[in-house]
């Protein structure tokens, strides 16, 4: 069974730890929400895992492969592809060119033009528009089409809404659950806690660096109090 697992891990920033010992698995075809205060860490956190920030303890494991340590590119071929916070495509690149960027295969940059344009067929209208030029929304689709054009097994999706109007977050959940639904495991920061639990299978509740709660996505559904109790608690302590 394919998994990725996040083990003990400690990412820094600005010369100081941001994210602790954190230990979290996201399971293959599944939705794991990752929620949590401002500053608690998630970003910082998605940062580390695609070699973007510093690592300096602990493990990620992807399907018995370890990936700590490993520049960007390295860890985006081994499967692990992300949508970092206020990401940006190459504004002055058609839409086209964007996906073609990403690609790492070329013997499969048709077949995967046309499933990134099978899920977005707004981004399919627009292909040599330039990406600069593309609403918010789109921009979104595009940054995730770029990230599905490495063929992950692991998408970690940074504020998937942030910016957008609720349509378009709809419409964006819908397609991270046709993603997993792939058997690609998914990891996904949400502002809006009842946007990720709506759509995620298990979820995690980050707060100062640490996971303070993790279960399945239903008991936070059914009992947000106990989200309550972790932000209320931030900061307090
Ligand atoms: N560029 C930076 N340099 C140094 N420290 C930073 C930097 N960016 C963020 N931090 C710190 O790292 C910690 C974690 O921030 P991070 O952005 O990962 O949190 P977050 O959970 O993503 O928050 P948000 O919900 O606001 O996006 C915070 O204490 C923050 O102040
Ligand atoms: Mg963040």
């Amino acid at each position: 069974m394919s998994s990725l697992v996040i083990e003990d891990l400690t990412v820094t920033r600005g010369g100081r730890p941001v994210v602790h010992s954190l230990s979290l698995t996201v399971g293959a075809g599944r939705v794991t929400a990752l929620l949590g205060a401002n500053g608690a860490g998630k970003s910082s956190l998605v940062l580390g895992l695609a070699g973007r920030l510093p690592v300096t303890g602990g493990r990620v494991v992807l399907d018995g492969t370890e990936l700590q340590g490993r520049r960007p590119n390295r860890i985006r071929r081994a499967g692990l592809a992300a949508v970092p916070e206020g990401h940006t495509v190459f504004s002055s690149m058609s839409v086209s060119d964007n996906v073609r960027a990403a690609v790492v295969d070329p013997s499969r940059e048709a077949e995967l033009l046309g499933s990134v344009f099978e899920l977005f067929p707004e981004l399919a209208d627009r292909r040599e528009q330039m990406a600069g030029t593309l609403s918010g929304g789109q921009q979104q689709m595009l940054a995730i089409g770029q990230a599905l054009a490495v063929e992950p097994r692991y998408l970690l999706v940074d504020e998937l809404s942030l910016g957008l109007a609720p349509i378009i977050v709809e419409r964006l959940v819908d397609t991270v659950a046709r993603i997993a639904a792939t058997g690609v495991g998914v990891l996904l920061i949400e502002q809006y806690a009842a946007v990720a639990l709506g759509v995620a299978d298990r979820a995690a509740v980050m707060d100062r660096g640490e996971v303070a709660w993790s279960g399945e996505a239903s008991e936070l559904r059914n009992d947000p109090e106990i989200l309550q109790g972790v932000y209320l608690g931030a900061g307090n302590s």
